[in-house]
């Protein structure tokens, strides 16, 4: 089985990170696929948005399973046991969940040999046994955050309709250019996905012309937008995806046709690698 990693990044917070790890997550494992969710975020909202409620109780959460990648890089037996942490979710995804002791592992890493490949080692041990792999990054471009696009072979970017995202995004994307040119020559941008979109006012579709003018002709802005809704902000506190909170709702169609975009988007990449090795 091939493995696709998804970052999803944007150093600003509130964009709609977290909430899209998880329903495109979910939307993937509906569509059949095998996926496993990575909370790169100290502050966990994707493990608690997925219903633990006490993250920093569970006995093992990623920051020790980087610690372990930092203190032995050979791959045997003992790390083997770390897929025994992983928590599954009813909605048929996997986790690998995160805790605020992330935030000392970040700063340790300063520190630490191959400091940008950390997560990238560890998620090693699940190729082939996923599909997709989703990396919940935390809003910085810190360590963590270098982490994920060092790991990724594809990066999602949400953005916020209302806000112009202007500097920040430029920022990102020489980031993303930067691990690339360094660090992982095959990292792709899927594309800028627009998130809560509130379709009674105009700003949606001025943000959204704005950044087809600026970043059209290098990055995709995905078709689908994330529409406002406040079912969607409800589902954190549920622990569920928005296709079981409100299956009829115009959020979930929006992540059912991200999903369907990003399944299409790896299919023409497919066919056009096959061509190539022809
Ligand atoms: N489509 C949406 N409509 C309304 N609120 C949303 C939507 N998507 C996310 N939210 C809410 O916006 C806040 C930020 O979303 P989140 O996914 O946590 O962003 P990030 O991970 O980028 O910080 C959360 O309170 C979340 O519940
Ligand atoms: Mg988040």
């Amino acid at each position: 089985m091939n493995t696709e990693i998804i970052a999803v990044v944007n150093q600003k917070g509130g964009v709609g990170k977290t909430t899209t790890c998880a329903n495109l997550g979910i939307g993937l494992a509906q569509a059949g696929k095998e996926v496993l969710l990575v909370d790169c975020d100290p502050q966990a909202s994707l493990s608690i948005s997925l219903g633990i409620r006490q993250p920093d109780r569970l006995p093992f959460t990623l920051p020790d399973a980087m610690a372990q990648v930092l203190m032995d890089d050979q791959p045997g037996a003992e790390e083997r046991k770390m897929d025994h942490h992983l928590v599954s979710h009813p909605e048929g995804i996997d986790l690998m969940p995160s805790d605020i002791r992330l935030s000392a592992m970040e700063v340790s890493l300063v520190n630490a040999m191959s400091r940008e490949t950390v997560l990238r080692q560890y998620l090693q041990r699940f190729k082939g046994q996923y599909s997709h792999i989703l990396l919940d990054c935390p809003p910085t471009l810190g360590m963590l955050t270098i982490n994920a696009l060092a790991a990724a072979d594809r990066v999602i970017i949400p953005v916020q309709a209302e806000y112009l995202p202007a500097k920040g995004l430029e920022q990102l994307l020489q980031t993303v250019n930067k691990v690339r040119r360094q660090i992982n020559p095959n990292l792709k941008i899927d594309g800028i996905l627009m998130t809560m979109v509130d379709n009674r006012t105009n700003f949606a579709r001025e943000t959204a012309v704005l950044l087809r003018d600026t970043y059209g002709a290098k990055i995709k802005v995905f078709s689908t937008e994330i529409p406002h809704s406040v079912r969607a902000k409800e589902i954190s506190a549920k622990g569920k995806s928005i296709f079981a909170h409100d299956p009829n709702g115009k959020v979930a169609e929006a992540y059912q046709n991200l999903t369907q975009e990003v399944m299409q988007l790896e299919k023409k990449r497919y066919i056009v690698r096959t061509d190539i090795s022809r």
